[in-house]
């Protein structure tokens, strides 16, 4: 997103920058709410510097700020402390679990299953552990949604090779952009419950949702909703991040990852895995920290924080609309809502005579059009191929972060493009 022009929440900054260089605590420059924000965060650490190792868990204080948040955000449901892990970033903790969920051999090695198409961290987690990759389709037709019938396909042919364990699910989409319902999460829970699978949710673009009627639902508040049957049983970790949302601050690597019915020796295993890298980064645990106690009505750095914040994201909300409709105006484009996260993942017509060539090259069809729309235009898109999509279709992904100026020109430019593609190969 920076590297885009968005520009840092100005809080965000001042209190890593406090933390960072504590002299400038004595600054009238800086707010008091984001000095004692950075007072908190300091005594925290070990020496009262951000420069010591914390605790592999991160720091307490700010493990009991993601609690609230969570309870906040999820309508009072409990959080505990207790189950919140800091990350580097939310990948860090997504390999983590996947290493603690991993085992056996042969027909028993653990499968995971991941939605197609995919964000390929997942996909490469689950190679670098020789785990075995399991697909299930997101339907395109139907706004990208999860399918639960389609989940039972996978989980049931998946069972006479691997030991299918862990259910992926990415909520807002990426690349796909969809805002999963209420009742899609509902069917989703009952189903790990029914199955026994260990539930991920990643919900890093929990704060970037666009579309009307559409509305983030945490996987942890749906499952305490469901009733204890549920919320007893179903293993759970959810998982969120400094990257994405209105921040953007992905080089921080700030993130976390709440785990719900852990077995205690597996925790105790979890924290012994983690302490391998000592512990996350300090300043990235600082930046998650505003990212889950921002200023609140009547601190002085509010009005300031909630402008900065709406703007970003009521900016994205303009720019998924605009991106959706200009493709759709293009022949031999269909795109579905961006309904949230950051992305278009829109599905191109390849004529056939572009995919021969495309052969020739020994390139997928849809790499093919995206180095062509790289070399004609300078528009660096990635084909849908990079994250799996059903056999015979293309799409390529794109974010939709440039300005909105800049969006339009591009959006223009790649409009030309595919026409000239279409005459070429007609
Ligand atoms: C769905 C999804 N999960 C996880 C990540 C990784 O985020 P982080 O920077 O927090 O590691 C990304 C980054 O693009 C993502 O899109």
């Amino acid at each position: 997103a920076h590297a885009m022009g968005q520009r840092p929440i100005t809080f965000l900054r001042q209190v890593v920058a406090l933390c960072t260089y504590p002299n400038l605590l004595d600054s009238p420059s800086f707010p008091e709410d984001a000095k004692e924000r950075a007072r908190r965060i300091l005594q925290g650490c070990g020496g009262n510097s951000l420069g010591s190792y914390t605790a592999s868990q991160g720091i307490n204080c700010i493990r009991e700020d993601v609690a609230s948040y969570i309870e906040r955000r999820d309508g009072g449901v409990p959080a505990d402390p207790d189950n919140i892990y800091l990350t580097t970033g939310a990948s860090d903790g997504i390999s983590a679990i996947l290493k603690i969920l991993v085992s056996g051999g042969g027909k028993s090695r653990t499968g995971v299953m991941i939605p197609i198409p995919q964000y390929p961290l997942y996909s490469a987690a689950i190679s670098e552990l020789d785990a075995i990759q399991v697909n299930y389709y997101l339907d395109e037709e139907n706004c990208w949604a999860l399918n639960v019938n389609e989940l039972r396909r996978a989980l049931n042919e998946a069972k006479a090779y691997c030991n299918p364990k862990v259910l992926c699910i990415i909520n807002p989409g990426n690349p796909t952009g969809q805002v999963q319902n209420r009742k899609c999460i509902e069917d989703v829970i009952h189903f790990a419950w029914e199955e026994k699978l260990f539930l991920l949710a990643d919900e890093v673009y929990q704060d970037n949702v666009y579309s009307e009627g559409c509305q983030f639902h945490s996987f942890k508040k749906i499952l305490y909703e469901m009733g204890p049957e549920y919320y007893n049983n179903v293993e759970l970790a959810s998982f969120h991040s400094t990257s994405k949302g209105y921040m953007g601050e992905c080089g921080y690597r700030g993130g976390y990852m709440e785990v719900i019915n852990l077995h205690p020796e597996i925790k105790g295993q979890l924290v012994k895995l983690l302490s391998v890298r000592l512990c996350p980064p300090v300043s990235g645990q600082a930046a998650m920290d505003i990212v889950v106690n921002p200023p609140v009505p009547g601190e002085e750095s509010y009005a300031q924080f909630i402008k900065e914040k709406e703007s970003v994201l009521n900016n994205l909300a303009k720019k998924a609309k605009l991106t959706e409709d200009m493709f759709n105006k293009i022949p031999g484009i269909h795109c579905n809502p961006l309904q949230g996260a950051m992305y278009a993942f829109p599905r191109i017509f390849i004529p056939s005579k572009a995919i021969e060539e495309a052969k020739a090259h020994k390139m997928a069809p849809d790499m093919f059009y995206c180095m062509k729309l790289l070399e004609e235009t300078g528009i660096c898109v990635v084909p849908g191929s990079g994250f799996g999509q059903r056999e015979g279709t293309y799409h390529f992904r794109m974010t939709i972060l440039p300005p909105v100026e800049k969006l339009k020109i591009l959006l223009e430019k790649v409009k030309d493009f595919h026409i000239k593609f279409l005459e070429k190969y007609a």
